[in-house]
């Protein structure tokens, strides 16, 4: 009698638990939630109260970063290349956060089929994983780099897309597949163009570095450093904390499905102003050098945030001189605790 007691305790329990998370907690997927963008989203959704597996292959993500996260998140060590991993990772989640990708114009020059496999086919079969398992909305992690070679500032999302690199190809396969899922399958999509973002925890050393924190980390080190061109290319450079509040915005504001939204500051730097200001705060001269411009790379580039402050109300809270300051602090923190 005991016995039957306690299974039929440990059913209603279950059941009970089972009814909590699905009407209290919104379950979020993190692709790439071991990477730079994707670790800040983890970041975000947890303290949010939220649940939050993250799928990676750690492929450039880093373990000690998901440590920081102990055992509140849900790990699957997987690959988007492959369909039943992302079947298995989709699973009564609610929001796909799609950040998952080989982020690198320069790699992608050099491997474009890799590159086009993860961010081409691995972005359908989270679509496509999706739409099978009911989930509400796909926010998809595009880039500033669709807008290619136009010389138009500031890049508005109606103008034409003129891809210059295979990543940027791979971006907009990724965001057009997106708007399909929505018009044809009635999945709801959103896809975010990133520019240029930065922030703690990108990687300084890795091969295809991101300019900033190579530059911080070098600057601060003495180590001799060599910028692509004159240094008058310029950025809309993004601190994270903005690109984390147009992820969550977009991924509960109504009646946005389907959509592309800038998401930066709406103010270039170039890169010599970058440069200047890290040398202004870290109090150091630099050992720096000017080089070849780089292949594949576009002059300007400038946002215009004007339609994700109307359909999402996101507005951009931290400029790119607060966001290098605080970079240059995480900076000086890691090096002072190691
Ligand atoms: N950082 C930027 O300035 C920027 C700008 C525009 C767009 N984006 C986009 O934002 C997203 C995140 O970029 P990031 O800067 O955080 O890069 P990142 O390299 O730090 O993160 C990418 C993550 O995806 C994972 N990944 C790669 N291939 C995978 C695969 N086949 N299966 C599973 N996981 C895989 C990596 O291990 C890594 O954790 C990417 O989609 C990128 O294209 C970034």
């Amino acid at each position: 009698m005991a016995l039957y007691y306690s299974v039929f305790l440990f059913a209603v329990q279950s059941v009970f638990m089972d009814y909590d998370r699905s009407t209290i907690l919104a379950k979020y997927l993190v692709t790439g939630g071991a990477g730079f963008i994707g670790s800040h989203l983890v970041e975000a959704i947890l303290e949010r109260g939220d649940f939050v597996r993250l799928l990676d292959n750690f492929s450039t993500g880093k373990r000690e970063t998901i440590e920081l996260f102990g055992s509140n998140v849900e790990i699957i060590e997987g690959d988007i290349r492959s369909y039943q991993i992302v079947r298995q990772a989709v699973k009564g989640i609610d929001y796909v956060l799609h950040q998952g990708a080989l982020p690198s114009v320069p790699r992608s020059l050099k491997d474009p089929i890799t590159t086009n496999e993860v961010n081409v086919s691995g972005t359908l079969n989270i679509l496509e994983a999706a739409r099978d398992a009911f989930v509400s909305r796909v926010v998809f992690a595009s880039s500033s780099s669709v807008y290619g070679s136009s010389p138009k500032l500031p890049k508005q999302e109606d103008m034409l897309p003129q891809p210059i690199s295979p990543y940027a190809v791979s971006k907009l396969a990724g965001e057009r597949y997106c708007q399909v899922f929505t018009k044809t399958y009635g999945l709801e999509t959103v896809a975010l163009r990133y520019f240029n973002v930065f922030g703690p925890r990108q990687d300084p050393q890795s091969t295809y570095a991101a300019f900033i924190p190579k530059f911080v980390r070098g600057i601060m080190d003495g180590s001799p450093l060599v910028i692509d061109g004159d240094g008058r290319q310029s950025r809309d450079f993004t601190y994270i904390k903005n690109v984390v509040k147009a992820n969550l915005l977009a991924t509960k504001v109504e009646g946005i499905a389907g959509r592309v939204f800038n998401v930066a500051c709406g103010v270039s730097l170039s890169v010599n102003d970058v440069v200047n200001h890290i040398c202004e705060v870290t109090g150091q001269k630099g050992n720096l050098s000017y080089g070849e411009v780089r292949v594949g790379d576009v002059s300007h580039s400038m946002a215009d945030v004007h339609l994700a402050e109307q359909l999402m109300g996101y507005r951009p809270e931290i400029s790119a001189r607060e966001g290098l300051n605080e970079v240059v602090n995480w900076f000086r923190q890691r090096t002072e605790s190691s």
